[in-house]
């Protein structure tokens, strides 16, 4: 940021298009919950690329990568503290290629281009120094940490079939490594046996084709691998002996695909994964030019439901005790759309994404990246936060775990979800509204409980609601700005993260939703017996 903004400008055509406002009958259930999320349902992830990681002719990892951030920052440590804990995951597509420096391991090489290497890169190496700083700044910062493991260790790349990895994973490395961070007393919360793989999910690979031309994904027999989980599941219990502080095992960190999450579920069985993680990345390539019409498209954003909807029916059958993750999700693939992810539009996708993802009961949401390719959180050169950080923490401070269903007239530009609060009593709900040239006035009606289908009463507060207005600084949705409640969101002098206060609003006044803009309110007095 060059200079600062103070004040939002009034958008007039805001405010005019508030007088046609249409009305919307929203329907909260609040009778029973649908769905309950981790308490740090929202996650973030550090990534290993390093600054040779390129894209469409652009390189936007920087100096962002795991071991070389630079983790003295104030702008870095105040994001992170600012979520008071904020859940990260280190981990990405590099994660097969590291290797520990440790027991066995005297050295290892840095990560290099290498055509012939997984995603276009030779073996990278993780130091104990870079893992002693890595863990002070997570102990700082207050982290809840997932480390995603190399899933490739002693396998070899199969000479018939290109990207097909066989072999037992070797474990010699990962047990040096968790001996060493358990004598340090570093705290992991989880560690995810993770892998990126690609093999049928064809329609993912870019049409530059930078990740079959330079290097692709690995995949492993989906039986091999739930016997290595089974593995990977005896060495955590026999590392860490007491229940309360053993880490939980993740896995498989890939592309739903059913077949394959089948297989590997049914061969590890029961009690052995206890969370089932996936990845998501539903925009397609970065470099796609219509990537802001898809995010605006309600129809586009509803069919990656159909994923979340596979994925939980495995939940549902194999019952893993931490149910399902989304692991890894940026948007847009290979590092991010540079035009979009980075500005207020991109929570259209990012803050749906999350709505969605609670309704089928996944627990925690990771983004891809809270630092580095053109989907960081964060800037990856100024440390700047984008708007959808700004979302993010909101989320994080509004929504509370258990997940209600919502109902309302049919305008599809209009997304609501609503949990109950955080911070009890009452509900916190989002609203995303899409569409470009009408706002809503919103009716709210309190379902009553075990009358589906009959007529709902509507609700009347009395208490004042508490709104979080987000619109884009100039009323451009390609802004990088993001005002809440009028004022600017831009850090402090002192690099803090500004006050993110609400709007106390009548509650005689109905709702109103500007146009392409997305709203938090919480409602104290809307008593949902799910809430209680
Ligand atoms: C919507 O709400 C605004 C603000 O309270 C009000 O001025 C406007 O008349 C309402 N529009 C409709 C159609 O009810
Ligand atoms: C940081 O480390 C200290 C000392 O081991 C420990 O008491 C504290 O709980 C840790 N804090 C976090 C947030 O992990
Ligand atoms: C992988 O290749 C190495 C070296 O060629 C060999 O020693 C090892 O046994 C192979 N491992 C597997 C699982 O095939
Ligand atoms: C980071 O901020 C600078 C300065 O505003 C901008 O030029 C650059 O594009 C931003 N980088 C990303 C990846 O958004
Ligand atoms: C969405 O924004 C448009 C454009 O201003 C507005 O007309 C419409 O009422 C808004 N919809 C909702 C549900 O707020």
């Amino acid at each position: 940021m060059y200079f600062k903004f103070t004040f939002c400008p009034i958008i007039l055509l805001l405010w005019a298009s508030l007088s046609f406002a249409q009305n919307v009958n929203v329907v909260i259930h609040g009778a029973a919950s649908i769905a309950k999320t981790d308490d740090n349902f929202v996650c973030v992830t550090l990534d290993w690329w390093p600054a040779e990681k390129c894209d469409y002719n652009q390189c936007p990892w920087g100096k962002a990568g795991i071991l070389n951030l630079d983790l003295r920052y104030g702008a870095l440590i105040n994001a992170i503290k600012a979520f008071n804990p904020l859940r990260i995951k280190v981990g990405g597509s590099l994660q097969d290629n590291v290797v520990y420096k440790v027991g066995e391991v005297s050295s290892c090489p840095n990560f290099m281009k290498r055509e012939d290497g997984l995603f276009g890169f030779s073996q990278g190496c993780l130091s104990m120094e870079r893992w002693d700083q890595l863990n002070r700044f997570f102990n700082h910062t207050g982290v809840k940490l997932t480390f995603g493991l190399n899933a490739l260790f002693g396998r070899n790349e199969s000479q018939t079939e290109k990207g097909l990895w066989i072999g037992d994973w070797q474990p010699q490395n990962t047990r040096d490594f968790m001996q060493y961070t358990i004598s340090k007393g570093y705290k992991v919360d989880s560690y995810e046996f993770g892998l990126f793989f690609f093999h049928t999910s064809k329609k993912y690979i870019s049409s530059g084709n930078q990740l079959s031309g330079s290097g692709m994904g690995a995949k492993v027999d989906a039986k091999q691998y739930g016997k290595d989980v089974i593995v990977l599941k005896n060495l955590v219990k026999e590392l860490y002996a007491h229940p309360e502080t053993q880490p939980k095992v993740l896995g498989p960190g890939g592309f739903y695909e059913e077949k394959w999450f089948n297989t590997f579920l049914e061969v590890s069985g029961q009690g052995i994964v206890d969370g089932l993680t996936h990845h998501i990345y539903n925009l397609g390539p970065g470099d796609d030019p219509n990537m802001m019409n898809k995010i605006l498209d309600p129809s586009y954003l509803n069919q990656v439901s159909q994923t979340y909807k596979g994925v939980s029916d495995v939940v549902n059958k194999f019952r893993p005790q931490l149910g399902a993750w989304v692991s890894e999700s940026g948007g847009a693939l290979n590092g991010g759309s540079k035009d979009v992810s980075r500005t207020f539009a991109d929570g259209f996708w990012y803050l749906d994404q999350m709505g969605m993802a609670s309704t089928y009961d996944q627990k925690v949401f990771c983004r891809q990246a809270l630092i580095g390719g053109n989907y960081g959180l964060l800037n990856a050169t100024t440390f700047v936060p984008n708007p959808d950080y700004y979302g993010a923490l909101l989320w994080h401070q509004l929504m509370g775990s258990t997940v209600l269903a919502v109902t309302k007239e049919t305008d599809p530009n209009l997304r609501v979800y609503a949990h109950c609060a955080k911070k009890k009593p009452g509900v916190s709900l989002i609203f995303i509204n899409l569409s470009k040239d009408r706002s809503f006035n919103i009716t709210l009606s309190n379902a009553k409980p075990g009358d589906a289908g009959k007529p709902n009463y509507e609700f009347v507060g009395k208490q004042n609601r508490e709104e979080y207005h987000l619109r884009a600084l100039t009323g451009d949705i390609k802004d990088d700005i993001v005002c809440l409640n009028d004022v600017p969101m831009v850090q402090t002098d002192s690099e803090d993260i500004p006050a993110m206060d609400p709007k106390l609003v009548d509650a005689s006044t109905p709702i109103s939703i500007a146009a392409q803009s997305i709203a938090y309110v919480t409602i104290r007095d809307f008593e949902a017996p799910a809430c209680v």
